[in-house]
């Protein structure tokens, strides 16, 4: 008789299996080296995890790759990374950040006072760079201009707009300040040009007329980001070569001007199959820069990024329990999970996200076609399809087995855009939190960041 084939084998077959952060131990996984199953036994499921080593090894590896590329090529200037606050604002993930003496961009008014927090605490120093982006209401232009005031003098506004550098007017000593170009956007948008900087055509004249002999603010940095991600694809390199371009142009009348910065964007694991080669990629980059201001008889740049998702998001995985089967007709099989994917997970549900999915038990049990439901009334509270084809399949549950399943790589954005201790569709609590350090390989320290989100705390906000 043909034995049927076990989950465990069916990841085998499809991907290189095992990988770094993710193999199986007597039938249960491992991510991180993290004992899952016995993490869910303490704390339960619904559950969210941060791995916090993970924030400073993807530090130290970009870093490394852009030093050695940077010494292998003998490129005349420095890399710098910031770490972007909007990926993830929580003091865990900054703190850890911080100890690889990061910079930091912001995105608001509001990131100063979690700067004030960490100044507090002696976690970051006044001499550090800031980068500060966005479109600047008011609140935001006052914060940016106290902090200056206060000694961040290393802090850079980056101009995403013509107006804007009125209003950094009235400060008493020369700023350093950057300009964003907009950047053509990917052929398959609704729009041309990114609304979030200034247009190429516009940076130079705009130098010319209003900074270059200003003795208030000196151009320090060009910044362009790509939403769409650091690729090697045609279109990034056509557009990473304009902004090129503009440097040389603008280095050229512009001796201050020592720093490109190129944004985010860096890619994350979101499928056991990725195989992004971030040293060619971060190879290219340094040489195409090196390459372009050679030609056009300028110094290099320095480097900056500003990484989010690729800081945080490898260090976050969310974990549930299947509730209950539901067969709800020959061919569709439901695994009703104990939370919420819209709630806990929104990239799934608005941009049809895909994050790596696996079983954390039974991977020694035969496994089957299944869809997986969140546990809102919400239609669209679904998961279907995986990164790699278009179908799920998971263990099958025979009666009274429990299985649990993790989402991976989940710790960029999806706590901010979930509006994380806040109310939710169905009322569903935010999940319990734990936070993972590990001492030394294996021996790993637990922290209770959240309990689960009290019904006191959610009838506060309704106002009861
Ligand atoms: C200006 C800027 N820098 C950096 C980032 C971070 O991008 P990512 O998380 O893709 O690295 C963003 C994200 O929106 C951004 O707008």
């Amino acid at each position: 008789m043909i034995k049927n084939p076990k989950y465990r084998e069916l990841i085998e077959q499809t991907f290189d299996f095992p990988q770094k952060d993710f193999k199986t131990e007597k039938g249960f996984l491992q991510w991180n080296g993290l004992p899952l199953m016995e993490i869910i036994e303490k704390y339960g499921s619904p559950l969210r995890i941060t791995y916090l080593p993970k924030i400073s090894q993807q530090i130290q590896k970009a870093r490394r790759l852009f030093n050695s590329s940077i010494a292998n090529n003998d490129y005349r200037g420095d890399y710098n990374y910031c770490y972007c606050t909007k990926s993830s604002h929580f003091s865990f993930v900054l703190e850890e950040a911080l100890k690889n003496k990061v910079f930091i961009e912001t995105s608001s008014a509001f990131d100063f006072d979690i700067i004030k927090r960490l100044e507090e605490k002696k976690k970051i120093k006044k001499d550090g760079i800031i980068i500060c982006n966005g479109f600047k209401p008011q609140k935001y232009i006052d914060n940016i201009l106290d902090a200056f005031k206060n000694g961040y003098k290393n802090i850079i506004p980056i101009l995403d707009n013509l107006d804007e550098l009125e209003k950094f007017q009235g400060i008493t000593e020369p700023m350093n300040i950057g300009m964003r170009i907009a950047a053509e956007e990917e052929p398959k948008y609704e729009f041309y040009t990114s609304r979030l900087g200034i247009r190429y055509n516009d940076i130079v004249p705009f130098y010319q007329a209003k900074i270059q002999n200003s003795p208030n603010f000196k151009l320090k940095m060009l910044h362009f980001f790509i939403d769409t991600g650091i690729k090697d694809v045609n279109y990034y390199w056509t557009e990473f070569h304009k902004a090129l371009e503009v440097y040389c142009d603008l280095k050229k009348i512009c001796p201050e001007l020592t720093a490109i910065n190129l944004g985010g964007g860096m890619p994350i694991k979101h499928s056991l199959a990725a195989d992004f080669d971030y040293e060619y990629m971060i190879n290219e980059i340094v040489t195409q820069i090196k390459t372009t201001c050679n030609n056009e008889n300028v110094d290099e740049p320095d480097i900056f990024t500003e990484f989010g998702s690729y800081t945080v998001g490898e260090s976050g995985a969310v974990i549930f329990g299947v509730l209950g089967v539901k067969r709800q007709n020959d061919r569709e099989t439901w695994y009703m999970l104990d939370g919420s994917l819209m709630n806990n997970l929104p990239d799934i549900w608005g941009l049809s996200q895909r994050f790596i999915m696996l079983p954390i038990n039974k991977w020694e049990d035969d496994y089957k076609h299944v869809n997986l439901g969140g546990i809102t009334c919400d239609v669209g509270d679904y998961y279907n399809s995986d990164a790699h084809i278009n179908q799920v399949y998971l263990p099958k549950i025979k009666q009274g087995d429990k299985l649990y399943i993790g989402f991976f790589n989940t710790g960029a954005y999806q706590d901010t855009l979930s509006g994380y201790g806040g109310i939710k569709h169905c009322l569903l609590p935010s999940p319990p939190h734990i936070l993972i350090d590990e001492k030394k390989k294996g021996e790993f320290v637990y922290k209770v960041f959240a309990e689960e989100q009290t019904a006191e705390s959610m009838m506060k906000i309704l106002g009861y």
